[in-house]
């Protein structure tokens, strides 16, 4: 979509994947969903050194409202849990420097049983940029997926017209692929920012893994509509709730930045393991991530548990950042010896060659000189390399 937003793909913290549906505020009052989840969180953003690196956006998911609409019809935050208002949240929220972002449906209901946007979606979004709201979410549970054609775009419509910037994040394609068809993803692409494409994570590495494997296999080439305003959301960030090892955190990390994914973390900020921050902080997980072109990267060779994925980051093969990635879940670490040709570099003075995560400078390779990585079962090893004429 092109509204000016997303350029890169956006990077923040979204609520979904950690803190659910929780509207228990008696019992648990430090993990509801309330104003008070999002004010924390928007203050650790800043604290915690992840706002100035880019992750500036503070999302709410699904069950901040109440179960009515007021007589008027505009929506209602949970007048318990929201007692101040979005509008007023919003305010502190930019009053950080950060973006507030909300999450609709586009069906009669939201996933979890709220009044959906059905009939009222010109409403709703008025009122969103009335309350100075920076990105909308829509879901599409309780909808007919043919409806979806001309209501995904109605909503777009309806968004600009507010004159209000505001990133569309469509659940449109999902809803697709759910019911057995491929996404028109060009369409999509014209229409949105960011868009789910397949099912919710789980805080689990086989998650992880299906997700990589939906993309590895990028049916529809939904990877080659993504680039600046447009880009594929695999969905949150779980590196540093309770699922992954520490070498699965760094596979979603890796892969997430060469999928130039959203980076929309679903965690609890204030409880983040100092090693796990690191890599939701590290340097060349964030550049090749928000590298300006855009461009997606795919997977280029796969056998059996073993596979290696690329992302150029200019349009000319000069150079790029990838991925050996180990699927086996047994065993010890595999020794992989990879000439960069393979990877489609093959400018013959060749490439200045970095280990992503820690910048370690492996070498000038030339075209068919190796690289030698060992890389642990469920584990990566991650790679950038630039040519430099
Ligand atoms: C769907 C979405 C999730 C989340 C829930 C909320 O499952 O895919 O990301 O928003 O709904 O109910």
């Amino acid at each position: 979509l092109d509204n000016g937003l997303a350029l890169t793909p956006p990077m923040g913290w979204l609520s979904w994947q950690r803190y659910r549906c929780n509207i228990d505020c008696f019992n648990d009052p430090d993990n509801c969903i309330s104003e008070k989840l999002y004010m924390r969180m928007a203050q650790l953003l800043v604290s915690e050194g992840y706002s100035k690196l880019g992750y500036t956006y503070v999302n709410i998911d699904d069950c901040w409202m109440e179960m009515e609409r007021d007589p008027n019809g505009t929506l209602v935050a949970d007048r318990k849990r929201f007692p101040h208002g979005i509008k007023w949240l919003a305010d502190y929220v930019h009053s950080l420097g950060l973006k507030l972002g909300i999450y609709e449906d586009f069906g009669t209901f939201t996933c979890g049983g709220y009044p959906g946007s059905m009939f009222y979606l010109q409403k709703d979004a008025e009122t969103f940029a009335s309350w100075g709201i920076d990105m909308v979410k829509l879901d599409g549970c309780y909808a007919d997926i043919s409806d979806m054609d001309f209501g995904y775009p109605a909503m777009s419509f309806f968004l600009n017209q507010t004159g209000r910037p505001m990133l569309y994040s469509c659940s449109w394609p999902a809803y697709v692929v759910f019911n057995g068809q491929v996404p028109d993803y060009k369409k999509i692409a014209s229409y949105c920012n960011i868009w789910r494409n397949y099912a919710d994570i789980q805080d689990s590495w086989d998650s992880v893994k299906d997700i990589i494997q939906f993309y590895g296999n990028d049916t529809g080439s939904f990877s080659l509509v993504a680039g600046p305003g447009n880009f594929n959301d695999p969905d949150m960030i779980i590196v540093g709730d309770y699922g992954l090892s520490y070498d699965q955190q760094q596979v979603q990390m890796a892969m997430w930045a060469i999928m130039a994914a959203p980076l929309l973390m679903s965690i609890d900020l204030g409880n983040v393991k100092p090693e796990t921050k690191r890599l939701l902080q590290n340097d060349g997980v964030i550049r090749v991530n928000q590298e300006f072109h855009g461009i997606q990267g795919r997977r280029i060779i796969k056998d059996n548990t073993f596979e290696v994925w690329f992302k150029p980051m200019s349009v000319d093969a000069k150079g790029g950042a990838f991925a050996f990635l180990n699927l086996n879940d047994a065993g010890g670490p595999i020794q992989v010896q990879m000439p960069l040709s393979k990877l489609g570099l093959m400018e013959g003075e060749g490439y200045n060659v970095t280990e992503g995560f820690t910048g370690k400078f492996i070498g000038t390779l030339k075209p068919h000189d190796l690289i030698n990585a060992s890389i642990n079962p469920t584990g990566v090893w991650f790679g950038i390399a630039y040519f430099d004429c």
